[in-house]
């Protein structure tokens, strides 16, 4: 029997994995598991001192970033070399995106140097989806405008798994600006393959009823993330507001009614955030710097995360596109072999 999607659609006969991460819906529950308990194996090495491992030795690893970026960047670069691949960051600026040229051609002039993976960042909805159309690379879609951002829904569930040692169950609270979020449509995607329970919370404008229809309870009282095991806190994405539209009266007064200060915290919450942080704005610097925010671990997870995508992607691809380089257990010989479908990655 084929496996089903979160999408619904069954996954063709011999494909494992998908090819891309392009959106959540790509993701069954076992992919979602697997790479997570990689990602947990791998967390291992973080502590090591020599922290790098040779299993994507000889791969090549582009970001293209077309955006701003500070976390994703860092970590899929950072992931790629830790595992040994040779990567290239590409940014829009300074790069002949300025002089015009298209996303297409951009990415065809990139292919021309066979990577085998290329992680797009754009603002435009679909970007990842052109380039995986254009190249023969599996693409990992970094964030696409308010659609969608995978890699960093997984990395948000680890977080939450490690703090809770499990997902079943856990009740979420996304707080904020939900409609131009595409961080908060992935998590609510991904939290919903895993069996966890959301609640939106925000003004109208920014939490509108019909986000119900994605599986979650809406309340635009604060006062909702009481019940949480986590509060999730989103960024007011002013770049992303159409020019002149007002979605909330002002800053101060979103704060004074949705903004996580301390009084709002309760004891065994935790608090998470995507970044970049508006101290003062969504979070009150005192919960942003409380033993309850979680924030430089999602980053840490971030790494762990990218790197068991990168693993994933290239060892669980269709049967027979994936050489990889696999450690023996002892960590010291070195075999070259075809693998259409990985085992578990084990870290000596
Ligand atoms: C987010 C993004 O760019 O989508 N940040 C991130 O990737 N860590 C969230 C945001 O911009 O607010």
């Amino acid at each position: 029997m084929s496996e089903q999607r979160a999408g619904g659609s069954p996954r063709p006969p011999g494909e494992t994995a998908p090819r891309h991460l392009l959106a959540v819906s790509d993701l069954t529950r076992d992919d979602v598991e697997r790479i997570l308990d990689t990602a947990r194996a791998l967390s291992r090495t973080l502590d090591r001192e020599v922290k790098k491992l040779p299993t994507l030795r000889g791969r090549l690893v582009v970001n293209m970033f077309y955006e701003s970026s500070t976390r994703t960047l860092s970590s899929f670069d950072l992931a790629a070399k830790r595992l040994s691949a040779d990567t290239m960051s590409l940014r829009s600026s300074g790069s002949s995106v300025d002089k015009g040229e298209s996303l297409r051609d951009t990415a065809l002039t990139l292919a021309a140097y066979d990577p085998d993976v290329i992680v797009v960042r754009h603002p435009h909805i679909g970007a990842p989806q052109v380039v995986a159309a254009a190249t023969d690379a599996h693409v990992v879609n970094a964030g696409d405008g308010k659609h969608q951002h995978p890699t960093q829904a997984l990395l948000d569930l680890y977080t939450i798994r490690e703090a809770f040692d499990r997902l079943d169950g856990v009740h979420v609270a996304i707080v904020g600006d939900v409609l131009h979020s595409r961080v908060a449509r992935s998590l609510i995607e991904a939290l919903a393959i895993v069996g966890a329970r959301v609640t939106l919370v925000g003004p109208p404008t920014l939490v509108p009823w019909e986000i119900e229809e994605m599986g979650c309870s809406v309340s635009h009282e604060i006062g909702a993330i009481a019940d949480a095991d986590v509060v999730y806190v989103l960024r007011m994405q002013r770049e992303r507001m159409l020019p002149g539209s007002a979605f909330v009266p002002s800053l101060r007064e979103y704060t004074t009614l949705y903004g996580i200060t301390p009084d709002r915290v309760r004891a065994g919450q935790v608090v998470m955030h995507p970044g970049p942080m508006n101290r003062g704005v969504e979070i009150d610097p005192r919960v942003a710097d409380s033993p309850a925010a979680l924030v430089t671990t999602q980053v840490r997870a971030g790494l762990v995360v990218r790197m068991a995508v990168l693993y994933d992607l290239l060892t669980r691809g269709p049967a027979g596109t994936s050489r990889v380089r696999l450690a023996d257990p002892g960590g010291t010989a070195w075999n070259d072999l075809a693998i259409p479908a990985a085992p578990p990655l084990e870290v000596a």
